[in-house]
């Protein structure tokens, strides 16, 4: 039976429960969180509502959760994972990364991020030992008006040529990731690994949903980058690769057109852009130049 479908007595019952529920938080002391209760209750009453929803399903929800709750560890965050998976990570970004001129648009911050990565002076190479591809990035980092922004922090994180990052491999090691600051024109550069595709944590509930639904676990390749200045939004976002074949099925929705970037490949032998001898290793490279909002411009 669909909603549209029950008697009018049926539905006034409904309402009524759904009502008194929400004016059960009309006293509460902080305004916001009255409006954030009340309206979790309006929208999650009509869901049951309009879904029409079984008991055996209301059920499977409350084991789902639970199931959800029990993997979660410190180290990992299935709840996240939901949230990735249905898109509300990234419509909360959306929603807190207002679009600003032509401000680099921001995307997840994913599970793998280190605070206190190592510190590279610009030109080193972010891959630490890691096995992959070698990828020159380079770029610059300007405000919206075209301004250089020299001594940006500029994180830089990604995974290994397996699809792991190096706190997924359990023995301590530090790869793939680093800090670095733009030049005083707002340049900057290092070697990195070409991204390769990988799957999102996926033996566990959300893996299971995932499963159950024909939607795949990987995540489009893409190098993580986190991008602060004084003055300055902080910028969390990803570089993807372009005519990669997952960008259309990126299982958290982290794509976004404009952060699709050529790597551009090279056969080995030739010259890289600092004359680091790969020997016949192929390689990559690719370019990104990063636009950051102000801090406060709803204020401005
Ligand atoms: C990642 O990019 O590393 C990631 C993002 C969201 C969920 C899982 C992984
Ligand atoms: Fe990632």
């Amino acid at each position: 039976m669909s909603e549209s479908e029950t008697t009018a007595e049926q539905a006034a019952r409904e309402q009524e429960l759904t009502d008194r529920v929400i004016a059960s938080f009309d006293h509460t002391r902080n305004p916001r969180l009255r409006y954030l209760l009340q309206t979790l209750v309006r929208y999650a009453h009509a869901y049951v509502r309009e879904v029409r929803l079984t008991e055996e399903e209301w059920n499977a929800w409350i084991g789902f959760l639970t199931d959800v709750g029990r993997i979660t560890t410190d180290w990992r965050q299935e709840f996240v994972l939901l949230s990735d998976v249905l898109g509300v990570s990234m419509q909360t970004i959306a929603v807190n990364n207002e679009a600003y001129n032509d401000a680099t648009e921001a995307t997840v911050l994913g599970p793998f991020f280190v605070n206190d990565a190592p510190f590279v002076e610009l030109g080193d190479d972010i891959g630490g030992g890691a096995p992959g591809e070698p990828c020159w990035v380079e770029g610059s980092v300007r405000d919206t008006s075209g301004n250089p922004i020299p001594n940006a922090r500029i994180e830089v994180w990604e995974a290994d040529d397996e699809g792991l990052y190096d706190i997924q491999h359990d023995d301590g090691r530090v790869y793939g990731r680093a800090h670095l600051f733009s030049d005083v024109n707002g340049e900057y550069h290092f070697w990195a690994l070409s991204p390769t595709p990988y799957p999102i944590p996926d033996d566990g509930p959300v893996g299971k949903l995932l499963d159950a639904v024909d939607r795949t676990p990987y995540r489009a390749p893409h190098l993580h980058f986190m991008v602060t200045a004084d003055g300055y939004r902080t910028l969390v976002t990803h570089i993807f690769v372009r005519g990669d074949e997952h960008l259309a099925t990126d299982s958290v929705f982290g794509v976004r057109d404009s952060l699709i970037k050529e790597f551009a490949s090279h056969p080995g032998g030739d010259p890289t852009p600092d004359g680091r001898d790969l020997g016949d290793a192929t390689w990559r490279d690719v370019r990104f130049d990063i636009v950051l909002a102000p801090r406060d411009f709803r204020t401005a």
